[in-house]
């Protein structure tokens, strides 16, 4: 798909992009990780399938390491899960000298850097994405951690990874909804940061896999707020655009429906809904129509209000949101009054159904 190599830097960890990414694992590993044993790689059980013999074909340095498969899915994103993961390392010898990679989407990012920042007090990972969600966003940038009874993200910790491996080859495998799910953080990092970028996203080709147009600028608007405020004590609050809803409508789908929403779905009706708080922004085709309607009723909806309050972002039982000032300019700490959340998910409910039905 890609030939050239791209590399960028988030607070000292190395992202390595494109060219030939598991050959630079084996180069990494012999240069940097011999000493470190066991190696642990982590998977769900797609990437077991699809990602992991990939790996073992091109890195021989991962002849002797021990595979560690998680179930597939935001369900499993939680402290049960890390707990078979050390009680799995502490058996066979897992130390702090050793090294967890872990492969696959947002889940597997998540949770790895979380189980491995903490065992021990810490043993190094690195970090291999194989969804879109995951090559934009999530593996980018030290945030590690798990769900709480469905609550998103409550428990983990700022740790950065030995280094991250972003090489599009794994999205061969990945379904069409994962890669969409992926594009709506694509969509928002245009949303925060580059109007030219929501320009061409809104004009252009609606193939979310377009590499140069699309996923490398991506990588580079995420890494470069990152870096310029990697515990997120002001700027990389704006990445959070679309979330503080976005997390809600995720957990309560999470609670309530047999096939939930992904991450990137419920993103993206956040989105809607904080745009249409951030003073409806003119002609801002946000919705990105291939992304459905997600139905919600009144119950559902007071539901979803109420869970907004548990984000991380508010403060004194105040919502704080990180909003748009206009496309490709985000600002952060914004009060905002429940009445207008609940406002959002009406409108939210009400006007993506007239597109789709
Ligand atoms: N830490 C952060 O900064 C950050 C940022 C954004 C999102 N996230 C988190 O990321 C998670 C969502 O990530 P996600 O969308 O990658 O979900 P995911 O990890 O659940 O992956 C989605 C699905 O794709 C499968 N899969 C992964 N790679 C595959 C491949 N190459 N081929 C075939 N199937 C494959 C997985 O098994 C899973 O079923 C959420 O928990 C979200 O909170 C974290």
């Amino acid at each position: 798909m890609l030939a050239d190599l791209n590399e960028f830097q988030i607070a000292g960890c190395p992202v390595r992009v494109g060219g030939s990414s598991p050959e630079a694992l084996q180069q990494l590993l012999l240069s940097q990780f011999m000493g470190n044993s066991p190696v642990y790689v982590l998977t769900d059980s797609n990437t077991r399938k699809h990602c992991y013999p990939v790996l073992q074909r091109h890195v021989p340095a991962l002849s002797e390491a021990i595979c560690l498969e998680a179930e597939a899915g935001e369900q499993n994103k939680t402290l049960q899960t890390c707990e078979r993961i050390w009680m799995q390392m502490a058996e066979s010898g897992g130390n702090r000298n050793s090294l967890l990679i872990n492969l696959g989407g947002g889940v597997i990012t998540d949770l790895g850097g979380f189980a491995a920042s903490v065992f021990h007090r810490g043993m190094p990972f690195i970090n291999i994405p194989t969804t879109l969600m995951a090559m934009v966003d999530a593996s980018l940038g030290g945030k590690t951690g798990v769900d709480l009874h469905g609550l998103k993200n409550q428990i983990g910790l700022f740790a950065n990874p030995a280094a991250i491996l972003v090489w599009p080859g794994f999205l061969d495998t990945l379904p069409e909804r994962e890669i969409l799910s992926g594009a709506a953080e694509i969509c928002k990092h245009a949303l925060i940061a580059d109007a030219g970028m929501w320009d061409k996203i809104v004009k252009g080709s609606k193939e979310p896999l377009l590499w140069k147009e699309y996923i490398l600028p991506a990588i580079k608007i995420k890494t470069g707020i990152v870096s310029s405020d990697p515990l997120e004590q002001g700027s990389r609050r704006l990445l959070n655009f679309g979330h503080t809803l976005g997390h809600a409508i995720e957990t309560w789908s999470l609670r309530n429906d047999a096939i939930p929403l992904t991450h990137g779905e419920a993103v993206a009706a956040g989105m809607v809904c904080e745009t249409r708080i951030s003073a409806q922004i003119a002609g801002l085709p946000a919705e990105d129509r291939r992304f459905g309607h997600y139905p919600m009723n009144e119950d559902a909806i007071a539901s979803i209000a109420r869970l907004s309050v548990y984000d991380k972002k508010n403060r004194n039982g105040k919502h704080l949101l990180s909003l748009l000032r206009s496309v490709g300019q985000a600002a952060d700490g914004i009060p905002c009054e429940p009445r207008l959340i609940a406002e959002s998910l009406r409108f939210y409910a009400s006007y993506t159904q007239s597109f789709f039905y």
